[in-house]
């Protein structure tokens, strides 16, 4: 028998076809939206908009590439291992314990997910007020500090710690100032000028910081591993050594120090101090001589920091260190030969925010095609303290793999 079909069913059974079509269409126009969207607000309403858009249409698939780019952008990947590391974790808990007394005030710089405020809200502290530079971590922070129960104790300022002022984003001068800012080599994300802003500006007089000082030290290290993962000489039996150049500073995350069992020649020197009480923005350079104590092939300069926290409660990311912080080894252009006693000299340099390190003696070999009648003094007709200057390697703005973007893109689309 036919079926029987009244208008009003018609009507209806047509709103449940177009009824999905035109959630899918919305869906659409909010993704075209969200990529029009300029992300000058840190990408605050394209994610909201992308939101909206996987509520509508879960299995969207723009949206979720846009959403996964935009937190690719905007969250650094390191925070993930970052916060699983338990040595880190840990030393800054028992330091903020030892350091933060009931009734101060704190102001912790970089939120992040807000562990290091929530450690400080439970030590005692009267208020946290704790800034954040990326507004989407910012929020995201104040949900985990709600869902810890801490909101009434914590206050999240998103914010660069540059930009607060005391007296309209922080009541009065803090007590303790904390942060946990640094990189491979503690200055690449900026800690010097921060801290200088912060103890001189929204700290009281002699405020207590954590971490309180650090210090970057080198050692010479030999690890064949090394050379051939950043320096392979030759693939499928052609010459890859003209490559070499661009090698000069190896970043390495801790399965690449793992994989490359980097061996230690002699001790390890001290380069530079600061202390980030009274921290200052200067530069510096020393030249130190780095020491063996073995026979071996001396492949590179390894610099690593070593940050007290509080009496005692130093964090490392040293050859036996574990946690999540990537190292850097300045590779040598000539490997050489060490005996017990062969010293190498090299002169180390820093400003705000990053490090060089100068080894004597290293200078690149100049190939036939560019010797000193070569194209590039030619052709630039420099004179010869300009274009023969030595081996000078610089490190790059990393925690451990993962580079850093503050900038990045303005819109999702382009
Ligand atoms: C390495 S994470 C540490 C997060 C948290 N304090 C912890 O230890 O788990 C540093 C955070 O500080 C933020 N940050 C860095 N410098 C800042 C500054 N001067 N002002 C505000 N936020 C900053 C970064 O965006 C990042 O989220």
């Amino acid at each position: 028998m036919a079926e029987r079909i009244s208008p009003t069913s018609l009507q209806h059974k047509q709103e449940h076809i177009e009824q999905p079509q035109r959630g899918a269409q919305k869906a659409d126009t909010l993704v075209e939206l969200a990529k029009l969207e300029p992300l000058t607000d840190g990408g605050l309403r394209t994610s909201q908009l992308l939101a909206q858009t996987l509520a509508l249409a879960p299995d969207h698939h723009e949206a979720r590439v846009l959403r996964e780019r935009l937190h690719q952008m905007f969250v650094p990947r390191w925070h993930f291992p970052m916060l699983a590391d338990k040595t880190r974790n840990n030393a800054y808990a028992r330091a903020i314990n030892a350091k933060v007394k009931p009734g101060d005030i704190v102001l912790d710089i970089g939120c992040g997910a807000g562990l290091t405020a929530m450690l400080a809200a439970r030590a005692g502290a009267k208020h946290v007020y704790t800034c954040e530079q990326q507004p989407l971590i910012a929020q995201a922070a104040m949900q985990v500090i709600r869902d810890n129960g801490l909101s009434d104790c914590i206050t999240v300022i998103p914010k660069l710690s540059h930009n607060l002022v005391v007296g309209v984003d922080i009541p009065e001068p803090a007590d303790v100032v904390i942060s946990e800012i640094v990189d491979t080599v503690l200055l690449g994300e900026g800690a010097l000028a921060t801290l200088t802003h912060a103890m001189h500006m929204l700290a009281k007089p002699n405020a207590r910081a954590i971490p309180e000082s650090g210090k970057l030290i080198a050692q010479l290290v030999q690890s064949d591993a090394l050379m051939n993962l950043m320096r392979p000489t030759e693939a499928e039996e052609f010459d890859l050594s003209a490559f070499h150049r661009f090698a000069s500073v190896a970043q390495l995350t801790p399965n690449d120090v793992a994989a490359c069992a980097l061996t230690p020649l002699g001790p390890a020197s001290d380069l530079f101090g600061f202390d980030f009480t009274i921290p200052t923005v200067r530069s510096a350079r020393t030249t130190t001589n780095l020491a063996c104590g073995q026979t071996g092939t001396i492949h590179a300069v390894f610099v690593s920091f070593e940050m007290e926290l509080a009496p005692d409660i130093v964090l490392s990311n040293g050859l036996q260190s574990d946690g999540h912080w990537g190292r850097t080894a300045f590779l040598l252009d000539h490997p050489r030969p060490a005996a017990d006693g062969t010293r190498l000299t090299v002169t180390a340099q820093h400003d705000a925010a990053q490090l060089s390190l100068t080894i004597a003696g290293d200078e690149p070999a100049l190939r036939a095609s560019e010797n000193a009648t070569g194209w590039l003094k030619r052709a630039l007709d420099l004179p010869e303290h300009l274009w023969k200057t030595p081996h000078v390697a610089t490190t790059a703005k990393v925690r451990s793999s993962a580079a850093k973007n503050k900038e990045g893109p303005k819109k999702m689309a382009g």
